[in-house]
């Protein structure tokens, strides 16, 4: 299965390098690090962006998220038919997740979960996203945003962020970063 789900990768990977910015899904040990930054006892439901094959998907449903309270946005069509088949309850929304203000509607979260290659994107366009996500937090929610960089992938002098953990068993090793709207 997990070979399978690797080809597949690289086979969107190839096709499209910049919109899938990895050349393999997340390992399981980034997976579990990103999930171990949410919280499933805090009220409301997740939103990840780039769910891919599901790599982080499967991490936060073992952290006791069910799949009815994901919501996912993928916009690579090969990614959204897998996640669908493998969790038919996920609320998945197929779309370019960059216009995340107008696809979330009134829900809130707990956590946005972001696996999008923001590097792979001019600055205000991350800081952008960074915003959006923030806005549609719950009260003392995050977003965790994991990238390939020493840095994180951007740094709003308004906005908390913190490094959550350094991964080495991926490739090519990882950071985990949590953002948070300043008190
Ligand atoms: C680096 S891969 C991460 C996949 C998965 N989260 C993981 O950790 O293995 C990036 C994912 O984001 C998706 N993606 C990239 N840009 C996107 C966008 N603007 N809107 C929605 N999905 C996007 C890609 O199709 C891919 O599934």
């Amino acid at each position: 299965m997990a070979g399978r789900e690797h080809l597949r990768f690289l086979g969107r990977a190839a096709a499209n390098p910049v919109l899938v910015g990895a050349v393999l899904p997340s390992s399981r040990a980034l997976a579990r690090a990103i999930a171990a930054q949410t919280d499933p006892a805090r009220e409301g439901p997740v939103l990840e962006l780039g769910p891919g094959t599901g790599a982080v998907t499967t991490a936060l449903i073992a952290r006791g998220y069910a799949p009815g309270r994901i919501t996912a946005i993928e916009r690579d069509e090969e990614f959204a038919d897998l996640i669908e088949a493998r969790w038919p309850h996920l609320h998945l929304i197929r779309a370019n997740a960059l216009a995340l203000s107008d696809l979330a509607g009134e829900t809130r979260f707990a956590h946005v979960v972001s696996g999008l290659p923001l590097l792979n994107l001019p600055a205000w366009m991350r800081e952008r996203l960074v915003f959006d996500a923030l806005s549609l937090l719950l009260p003392g929610g995050s977003l965790i945003q994991f990238s390939y960089g020493f840095h994180p992938p951007v740094e709003p002098p308004e906005v908390q962020i913190a490094r959550a953990a350094q991964v080495w068993l991926n490739l090519p090793p990882a950071r985990v970063w949590v953002y948070r709207a300043a008190d």
